[in-house]
C-alpha cells in the first residue's frame, strides 16, 4: 500500500520537479505579455520614471561606479522583461523592490517607461575598465558572444538580447559573474553554458571590451 501511494505521489509530482529544474528563461505571458502588447507612451513614461531617477539618474545613464545600470537606449523589450523578472523574483534586486512592485507600477506604466527609456540618447559618461586586456576581451567576445549580443554589442530587440555596448564596466562584470554562478536565474541557458568555464579575469577582459564599445546605432 505504501509503495502504491509513493508511486502515485511520484507520478503526480514528477512534472513539477522537472519543470522546476528546467525553467524557461523567457516565457512570455501574464503582465510581460500585456506590457509587450501595449504601445508605450514616452511622455507618460517620463513622468512614471521620476521615482527611478534617484538611483538611475535623471537621464537614465546610471552610475559610472556600476552600482546602477544605464537604462537609456536599451531595447524596450529587454527593459520590460527585466522589470517583470525582477518583480517575479527571478532576478534578485531588493533595493529596487519598493519602487517597482505591483503596487507601484501597472503593466501599462512599464510599457510607457520602456518606450521612454529606449528613445533616450546614450550618455558618453560610461564607467570604463582598466583597458589592459581589450584584445583578449575582443577575441572571447567575437568567439562566444556575437551570435546573440551582436558584433557591435547592439543586442536584439526582437530576441530580448540586451545591448551590452556602452554599459558600465562594473555592472557588466557583476552581471556576468551572477550569470556564471547561477545567481541571475532568468538567463538564457545557452549563455550560461558558454560562460560557465570563464575565469574572473576572462570576464573582466570581456566587460572591459563591451563597456568601451561605442553606442550602436539603432
Ligand atoms: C534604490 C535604487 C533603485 C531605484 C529607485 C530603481 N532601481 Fe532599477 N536597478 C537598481 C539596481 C541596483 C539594479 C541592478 C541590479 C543588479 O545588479 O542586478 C537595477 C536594475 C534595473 C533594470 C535592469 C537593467 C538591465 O540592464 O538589465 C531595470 C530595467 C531597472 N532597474 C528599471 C528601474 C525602473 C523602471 C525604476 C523605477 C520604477 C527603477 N529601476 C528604480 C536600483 C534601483
Ligand atoms: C544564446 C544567446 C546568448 C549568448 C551566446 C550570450 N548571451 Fe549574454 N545574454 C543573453 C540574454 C538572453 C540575456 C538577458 C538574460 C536575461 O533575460 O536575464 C543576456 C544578458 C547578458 C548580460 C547582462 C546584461 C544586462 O544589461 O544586464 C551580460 C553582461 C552578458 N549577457 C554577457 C555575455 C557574454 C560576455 C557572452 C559571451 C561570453 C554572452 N553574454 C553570450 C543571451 C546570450
Amino acid at each position: 500500500m505504501n509503495k502504491f501511494l509513493t508511486t502515485i505521489f511520484v507520478v503526480m509530482l514528477w512534472p513539477l520537479v522537472t519543470t522546476a529544474q528546467t525553467p524557461s528563461w523567457n516565457e512570455i505571458k501574464g503582465e510581460q505579455l500585456i506590457a509587450l502588447q501595449t504601445k508605450g507612451d514616452a511622455v507618460r513614461g517620463e513622468v512614471a520614471f521620476e521615482p527611478c531617477q534617484g538611483c538611475h539618474r535623471n537621464d537614465a545613464s546610471g552610475r559610472t561606479s556600476g552600482a546602477y545600470p544605464r537604462l537609456s537606449g536599451q531595447h524596450a523589450t529587454v527593459l520590460i522583461k527585466q522589470i517583470v523578472d525582477i518583480r517575479a523574483g527571478r532576478r534578485i534586486n531588493p533595493k529596487m523592490e519598493p519602487f517597482i512592485g505591483d503596487h507601484a507600477l501597472t503593466p501599462f506604466e512599464i510599457a510607457d517607461i520602456a518606450s521612454y527609456l529606449q528613445g533616450l540618447p546614450i550618455s558618453a559618461e560610461i564607467g570604463k575598465g582598466p583597458g589592459t586586456r581589450l584584445a583578449a576581451g575582443k577575441q572571447l567576445y567575437d568567439k562566444d558572444c556575437t551570435s546573440c549580443h551582436g558584433a557591435r554589442g547592439e543586442g536584439s530587440a526582437e530576441k530580448f538580447y540586451p545591448m551590452v555596448a556602452s554599459q558600465h564596466f562594473r555592472y557588466l562584470l557583476r552581471e556576468s559573474q551572477f550569470i556564471r554562478d547561477g545567481d541571475r536565474r532568468n538567463s538564457n541557458p545557452e549563455m550560461v553554458k558558454v560562460i560557465k568555464s570563464y575565469s574572473n579575469s576572462d570576464l573582466e577582459a570581456l566587460a572591459d571590451y563591451m563597456a568601451q564599445l561605442p553606442p550602436p546605432r539603432r
